[in-house]
């Protein structure tokens, strides 16, 4: 096992720069997951890590050894994509085999490793079918295979799941975790999908066009993300924004919330820059920070729903504060159909304030 450094790695094709200075420390054995929309750069620094792309500028090491000239095969490195090729005329067992035949690895000893990895896997009833037997998931529990089977030093993941349809996906995202917990393998994994990366992450680096926007831990990004495009990436429904002007009661900020049934004063925390005062910001909410109260609570306000969403364990009801559209999360049990009322009030705790200029947060 080995940490993985990425030191302010830029990357160009031709004349458009793709990555402009990535900066990222992965620790022995952390699972660190690259997420962000297709096209800003994540498959682009895998390949760098792998060697299958070159560095244009910049330092990548792979534990202490900076590994910029040195070919994929000796970066002792296992990468699985998203379209895992497997050889369809050999076997599954030959398949996760055969990298350590090319390599002269004796048969008693590969049979060993192909056991071994069958039986993590759960694929030792498969080791003699061809790849055409096989559904989507176990082809790409083979293809895992392969990569176990060289016990390398970092494993690469490249949206391994996006090809599995929704029940699979869950499934087989469970396995790569329960998989880490017990190898306590390195991984830098890419996704552009905001569950995967929450569910399996220890920390989390969010990109977008050839930048990190913000590297922490799911907590980090998702209750105080950097900035708006982090907090409107992570979330679904998405964090709701509403326009607030900021003033001072007694040390601490108090913003309106109105809508077309009359309004509600928010006491929020203790002011730290004053500066800030008669300002408008941004409040961040997530649909899960609002909740159905009694009329009488003080804070309340009462709201409309003109659409219901419905998902089962939750419902999402819409409707219209401060002149943005937002989302409430609700039991199911509480509104059934558009139209309906309910007083809501914010946990304060949870807000979060941005700057509408720079979109940095500025509170928490
Ligand atoms: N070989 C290449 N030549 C030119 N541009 C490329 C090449 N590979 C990737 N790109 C560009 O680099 C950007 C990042 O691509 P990529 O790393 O594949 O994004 P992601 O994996 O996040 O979807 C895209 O704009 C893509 O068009
Ligand atoms: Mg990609």
């Amino acid at each position: 096992m080995a940490s993985v450094s990425i030191r302010n790695v830029r990357k160009h094709f031709g004349s458009t720069t793709v990555l402009h200075g990535i900066d990222i420390e992965v620790a022995d054995g952390e699972f660190l997951i690259l997420v962000g929309p297709s096209g800003c750069g994540k498959s682009t620094l895998l390949s760098m890590i792998a060697g299958l792309d070159t560095v244009s500028e910049g330092d990548i090491s792979i534990g202490d050894r900076v590994v910029n000239d040195v070919s994929p095969k000796d970066r002792d490195i296992a990468m699985v994509f998203q379209s895992y090729a497997l050889y369809p005329s050999m076997t599954v067992g030959e398949n996760i085999a055969f990298a350590m035949e090319m390599r002269k690895v004796p048969k008693p000893e590969r049979d060993a490793v192909v056991a071994r990895v069958a039986k993590t896997l759960q694929i030792d009833q498969l080791l003699d079918r061809r790849p055409a037997q096989l559904s989507g998931g176990q082809r790409q529990r083979v293809a895992m295979g392969r990569a176990l089977a060289r016990d390398p030093k970092v494993f690469l993941f490249d949206e391994p799941l996006s090809n599995l349809d929704a029940k699979l996906r869950v499934e087989m995202r469970a396995e790569i975790k329960s998989l880490h917990q017990r190898l306590k393998s390195t991984v830098v994994y890419v996704t552009h999908d905001q569950i995967e990366a929450m569910t399996l992450g220890d920390r989390i680096a969010v990109m977008k066009d050839g930048r990190v926007q913000q590297l922490g831990t799911p907590e980090d990004i998702y209750d105080r993300p950097a900035n708006l495009y982090v907090a409107g990436f992570m979330g679904s429904p998405t964090m709701n924004f509403l326009p607030v002007t900021l003033q001072i009661e007694d040390g601490r900020w108090v913003v309106d919330l109105r809508n077309t049934q009359g309004h509600a004063k928010i006491v929020l925390g203790a002011v730290q820059d004053p500066s800030w005062t008669g300002r408008q910001v941004v409040l961040g909410l997530r649909p899960e920070h609002l909740h159905d109260v009694k009329p009488e609570h003080a804070a309340s306000l009462e709201v409309v729903f003109d659409m219901i969403e419905p998902t089962g364990a939750d419902t999402f009801g819409f409707t219209e504060i401060n002149g943005s559209r937002v989302a409430i999360r609700l039991s199911p049990k509480r509104v059934r159909a558009a139209g309906e009322r309910l007083h809501v009030a914010v946990d304060v705790s949870a807000v979060c304030l941005f700057d509408p200029e720079t979109e940095r947060l500025i509170a928490p």
